[in-house]
């Protein structure tokens, strides 16, 4: 029998400290901290989000060996989030896995964050994994991005949003009902009592494949005020049907362009990932449409949506096998192409 392989996963791009430990393509154990400070800003603080990150980053890595029952001498090597993301952040999980690595004397994996939101699918939980070529779409608070993955490690941007991210869009709208950050996960509650089409906001129109939402997102800022300046209950009055109608309108942009990429390339296996990924209503959606056209839909669990690190150390893992190993000179990079 092969002997097992073990990986830490480290992430830590923006707000949350992950590790994660796989036993090859298995995961032992996935720890999160999330970083709460940052709710009453109505984004993520940078360096607040680096401090948070120093203070958490070892007791979240022991979590995960403790979880996973296995030894820091057993690790076969360590992944981490190399880039994108804030700087300060990536430089705390990056730092802290170099010296690991260094410490241990293992291996050291470099890992793009977008192909770890693209690969999370080849972790061994779903039965059906995407088949080459697949349509790998990224959705979350820093990206929207229409990715065609030819493999594990040959991956061509087609389509990506030229302003703010889907997420940043559900955030920002939230902030002007009041909502803490992240605004995703409010709105998507609210929404399920709401009337989706009760208010109207535009579609952008943008060519190709490409995104915007920072038009729609003024639309509703400017829409809210205005009905605010007529009546100061009017976000308490009617808080489930304006989720519905702001969730109807971005997930209605994202499926139009879904659409359009799947018409284009002829590829009919969908792979979505990012923290988006986790509204109920774009999951419904993809899968419905999916039926109809008779795409091959692919969605991941709820704990791989969001920032975590075992999407991290499915990629570790996926270049440990084919000898795609980094080393400690290779920098933190806040804008990495995928
Ligand atoms: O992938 P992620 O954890 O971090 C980034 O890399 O950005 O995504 C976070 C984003 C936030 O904008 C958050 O509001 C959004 O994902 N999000 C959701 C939901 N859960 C998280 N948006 C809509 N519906 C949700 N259920
Ligand atoms: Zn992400």
């Amino acid at each position: 029998m092969q002997k097992p392989c073990y990986i830490l996963g480290i992430e830590s791009s923006c707000d949350d400290t992950a590790a994660a430990i796989l036993e090859n393509d298995t995961v032992l154990s996935n720890i999160v901290a999330k970083q709460e400070i940052h709710t009453e800003y109505g984004g993520v603080v940078p360096e607040l989000a680096s401090r948070a990150h120093q203070i958490n980053i070892i007791p979240v890595v022991e979590m995960a060996l403790k979880k996973a029952g296995i030894e820091k001498k057993e690790l076969n090597a360590i992944a981490y989030t190399r880039g994108p993301g804030l700087l300060g952040s990536l430089l705390v999980g990056s730092s802290f896995a170099k010296s690991l690595s260094m410490g241990l004397k293992i291996p050291l994996i470099e890992v793009n964050h977008m192909h770890g939101h693209i690969l999370c699918h080849f972790i061994d939980e779903s039965q059906n994994k995407p088949e080459f070529p697949f349509l790998g779409i990224t959705v979350s608070g820093g990206h929207t991005q229409i990715v065609m993955v030819e493999d594990y490690f040959t991956m061509h941007e087609i389509g990506r949003t030229l302003d703010d991210a889907i997420g940043e869009a559900f955030d920002k709208c939230g902030k002007a009902m009041g909502f803490n950050y992240p605004a995703g996960p409010i709105i998507d509650k609210y929404s399920k009592n709401g009337n989706p089409k009760k208010f109207k906001f535009p579609i952008p129109k943008v060519k190709g494949l490409d995104f915007s939402f920072s038009g729609f997102k003024t639309a509703v800022l400017n829409f809210i005020n205005k009905n605010i300046n007529l009546d100061e209950n009017f976000i308490k009055n009617n808080v489930e049907d304006l989720c519905a109608s702001i969730q109807f309108t971005l997930i209605e942009i994202l499926m139009q362009k879904i659409n359009l990429a799947v018409r284009k390339t002829g590829i009919t296996q969908i792979a979505v990932g990012g923290g988006v990924a986790a509204n109920s209503e774009l999951r419904k959606r993809i899968i419905d449409e999916g039926r109809r056209d008779d795409w091959k839909t692919y969605i991941p669990k709820i704990n791989y949506t969001t920032d975590n690190a075992a999407m991290i150390a499915i990629v570790g893992y996926l270049k440990y096998k084919n000898s795609h190993l980094g080393n400690l000179r290779q920098k933190a990079l806040s804008n990495y192409k995928i």
